[in-house]
């Protein structure tokens, strides 16, 4: 297949701080429950695996918020649990709690147990990439993604969302050899996996780290950062000619990002706790930046988030030798309104014109 010429590059040049006319926005879960529309295909599919795991489905669900609003990038529509699944921890999302695994990692046989899943284990996705690219036809990029192997394993020790992650701590304190392990063929298995979905034709790639921000300072470094940066040291940086940009995102990382930057990354994804003039003079623009509005603040009225996009866009401040990507902070929520979201859309379009002069 000859890849359509790309339309509308204004995201990936401004993750590689080139000038570009306007602030690029994508939102983080963009594809989901606050969609009608989503909410009809997922009832189709039965269920999220039945969905997640079908490249009809997958590419159907992928294209429908850009049919709605005019945004910069697709996303792939996964999950970064999909690696754990085919490690054969069972993964099953129960209706109303989130997900679950039927084998967690607790004990050093489950550790032991543990290898690096064959890639052909996760074909559907490499199989939804190639269709996504297709049916974009060159409309915009395709970020394809993972979760960090600190955050997919907070998921493999805890066998489910956590409050305080007692048991991944309990492992990380006081085995913590065990935990480097589960870290290590995570790690292995994210790189192979994230290669994959580039030559299956990702063109930018992103780690969720969304419980990085649970560790300790100290221990972050170790237990999450380290494992990003041996993600981001194999990585395919170049495919087909083409430049295949990273970003890392640890959610509550502001504090280190000094520190992700080493992980070699291309951008840094920010929460809404950050300031983006700040973030930017602390690390003298050598990286690009995404974020970073608060997603609850879509609950406000249509004028405070007019106001609240042009906070954003004037915080990062004239681009300059920075990259800027407009994005929330987290996912957005199951109760935005969708109408809202073509209001953020349509502010950051139009007012950040103004910086790009
Ligand atoms: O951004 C996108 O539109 C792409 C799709 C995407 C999903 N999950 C689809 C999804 C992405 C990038 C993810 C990443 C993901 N999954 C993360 C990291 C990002 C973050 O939000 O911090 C995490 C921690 C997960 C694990 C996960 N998957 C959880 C905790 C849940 C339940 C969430 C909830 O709100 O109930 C999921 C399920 C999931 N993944 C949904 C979607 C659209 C909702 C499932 C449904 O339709 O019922």
């Amino acid at each position: 297949m000859v890849a359509a010429t790309l339309q509308n590059d204004t995201f990936l040049r401004a993750l590689q701080r080139q000038p570009v006319s306007y602030t690029p926005v994508w939102l983080m879960r963009q594809a989901g429950r606050y969609l009608a529309e989503y909410n009809q295909t997922r009832s189709r599919a039965g269920s999220f695996l039945g969905l997640a795991k079908n490249p009809d489905f997958a590419t159907e669900v992928t294209i429908q918020p850009l049919e709605r609003f005019p945004l910069d990038a697709a996303i792939l529509f996964s999950d970064i649990l999909m690696i754990p699944d085919a490690m054969g921890l069972g993964l099953e999302f129960v209706a109303g709690e989130g997900p679950r695994f039927a084998h967690p990692l607790r004990t050093e046989a489950d550790v032991n147990k543990l290898a690096v899943p064959e890639m052909d284990e996760l074909r559907y996705v490499f199989d939804a990439v190639s269709q996504i690219r297709q049916t974009l036809n060159g409309r915009v990029p395709l970020i394809g993604f993972a979760g960090s192997p600190w955050t997919v394993s907070c998921y493999m020790v805890e066998g489910q969302g956590s409050s305080d992650y007692r048991n991944i701590k309990t492992m990380l304190y006081a085995q913590p050899a065990l935990l480097h392990r589960i870290l290590e063929v995570t790690a292995q298995a994210t790189l192979q996996y994230l290669n994959e979905q580039i030559r299956a034709g990702a063109q930018a790639v992103m780690l969720f780290d969304s419980w990085g921000g649970v560790l300790a300072d100290g221990l972050y470094q170790q237990f999450s950062l380290a494992y990003i940066k041996q993600v981001c040291d194999g990585l395919l940086r170049e495919y087909n000619g083409q430049k295949i940009p990273v970003i890392v995102f640890t959610k509550g990382g502001g504090l280190w990002l000094e520190d992700i930057v080493t992980s070699g990354c291309d951008a840094v994804g920010l929460d809404w706790t950050v300031n983006l003039a700040k973030a930017r003079a602390r690390i003298n623009d050598s990286v690009a930046l995404q974020g970073n509005l608060d997603p609850m603040s879509l609950f406000g009225t249509e004028e405070s988030v007019r106001q609240e996009v042009r906070r954003v866009i004037d915080d990062f401040g004239p681009v300059g030798n920075g990259g800027h990507v407009f994005n929330l902070g987290h996912g957005i929520s199951q109760f935005t309104n969708p109408e809202i979201v073509s209001v953020l859309v349509d502010e950051v379009h139009a007012y950040s014109q103004k910086m790009h002069k």
